[in-house]
């Protein structure tokens, strides 16, 4: 270990050169007019592996994006890991509120900013340079590997779940590790336990055919605006309680051990809320920041549109208003069930003033893993080599949809170890990655593959 480890140290600018050529691409899968990026993105992953001393790394076609595959299996005896990531990234837009170019990586204070930074090809980069680690230095891994890096996990992960299922053999293991989250702080890594799912719609609404004046037809027919407003606003109560029937009864309750261990947690409220700017924090009632974002669901509006929205005034009806609407889901709720309650819900409060159509979006299921199994335990013990300091235990709010299928198909626990940090942009303007993180990511997953290979 010493000698990869010397490896890492002594590589370290060579590894962030590299980095900035893959944040150069602009890999977003939400835009078709990138098409040819994503799959520039997946030969560049491709072509990191083979470097790497992988070589049999392949472009699979699905009916969307491509996956990178990849497999060494020279450690027989040893325990296989299937590490998961992704290359796409979120759109940049607002594009005029990055400090630099999206696309053109730059560095400021020990930090990289670029979409793709944090979430998720600084981490994916971060597992390829820690195999190439090894391979560099005595030519094997101590671990089997198999690598499964995909293109569509910011638009749902629409074609790998049946990939999944289509590949059982194919993608055998004995452990997921993946690295597409954020520490609990700086200073403070962490391993995430558990993610919650998503089911995510888009409602329209329609009240004419066309726009109206809205002196001639104001107060003769339904504004759809106003409707929308008023369906949204039967979602929750003041309480934050969402009102769908039948909503939270999967909801599995927070274990009062589990609430001990989260209020131990150096988790101080004011500088959150000072840091994202709030006048207040705003939640269910009955439960704390971190439970309301962890382990409770939420009814979030995306987006919304409608009507006259230009400078000036414009009287004006509009014929349609719009919005997008998604739902965080906690175990053991479903996507699938969730829809159909909401949209029994949404029939029932609706008037018969509009017209409206709900179209059901992307969905992922939560997961949540029992944190004290052996590779989470071997994953704490490479952390604190790495990093000098043992990681603390967390949920997340955000969803990785394939993690539950990686469970349910194959059965197959994860780790999730990510160097991120919750404060790094992902998905905004800004976007970055602690460098120090990233270079201390790169020895932990060296670490995290020779405490793996000693379980056997
Ligand atoms: N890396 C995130 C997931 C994540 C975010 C995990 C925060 C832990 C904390 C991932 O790339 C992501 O953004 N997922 C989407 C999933 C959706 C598009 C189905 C999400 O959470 O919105
Ligand atoms: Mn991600
Ligand atoms: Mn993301």
């Amino acid at each position: 270990m010493n000698q990869v480890v010397d490896f890492i140290n002594l590589h370290r600018d060579r590894y962030i050169e590299e980095l900035k050529t893959y944040l150069a691409i602009p890999s977003v899968s939400a835009l078709p007019a990138h098409a040819a990026d994503v799959r520039r993105a997946a030969e560049w992953t491709a072509e990191a592996l083979r470097a790497a001393g992988i070589e049999n790394a392949t472009l699979i076609e699905t009916p969307g994006n491509p996956m990178v595959y990849a497999e060494w299996m020279n450690a027989p005896g040893k325990p296989t890991i299937l590490f998961y990531g992704h290359y796409d990234v979120q759109p940049v837009d607002p594009v005029n509120l990055w400090t630099s170019p999206p696309f053109e990586a730059t560095i400021r204070d020990g930090e990289i900013y670029a979409r793709g930074a944090a979430d998720d090809k600084g981490q994916v980069f971060m597992h390829i340079k820690a195999v190439e680690a090894f391979l560099k230095n005595g030519g094997t891994l101590p671990v089997n590997m198999k690598f499964l890096v995909e293109g569509e996990e910011e638009v749902g992960s629409a074609h790998l779940d049946d990939f999944v299922r289509a590949n059982k053999e194919k993608l055998a293991a004995d452990v997921v590790v993946i690295s597409d989250s954020p520490m609990f702080d700086r200073g403070i890594p962490s391993i995430c336990y558990g993610l919650r799912g998503l089911a995510y719609f888009q409602i329209d609404v329609r009240g004419s055919k066309t726009d109206l004046h809205s002196g001639s037809f104001g107060g003769a027919v339904a504004n759809p605006g106003f409707v929308l407003a008023q369906i949204l606003s039967q979602m929750k109560d003041r309480s934050g309680r969402i009102k769908i029937p039948g909503f939270y009864d999967d909801v599995r309750e927070l274990s009062e051990a589990e609430r001990a261990e989260w209020k131990k947690l150096p988790f101080n409220e004011t500088k959150y809320r000072r840091d994202l700017g709030a006048p207040r924090l705003f939640g269910e009632s009955g439960y704390s920041t971190l439970e309301r974002v962890w382990a409770r669901p939420t009814f979030e509006v995306n987006g919304l549109l409608s009507g006259f929205t230009g400078e000036g005034a414009k009287t004006v009806l509009p014929a349609t208003a719009m919005a997008k609407v998604s739902m965080r889901l906690v175990p053991d709720q479903d996507p699938q069930k969730v829809a159909e309650l909401f949209e029994a819900y949404l029939k029932k409060v609706a008037p018969k003033t509009v017209e409206i159509t709900l179209t059901r979006m992307h969905g992922g299921k939560p997961w949540m893993t029992e944190f004290d199994n052996t590779f989470v335990r071997a994953a704490g013990r490479a952390i604190e080599r790495g990093f000098g300091k043992a990681p603390v235990f967390n949920r997340e709010g955000g969803s990785i949809p394939v993690v539950s299928t990686f469970q349910q198909e194959l059965g197959l626990p994860s780790v999730l170890f990510g160097v991120g940090l919750p404060d790094e942009n992902a998905h905004a303007p800004d976007e970055r990655l602690d460098l120090g993180n990233f270079h201390n990511g790169i020895i932990a997953s060296a670490y995290l593959y020779d405490e793996i290979a000693q379980l056997s």
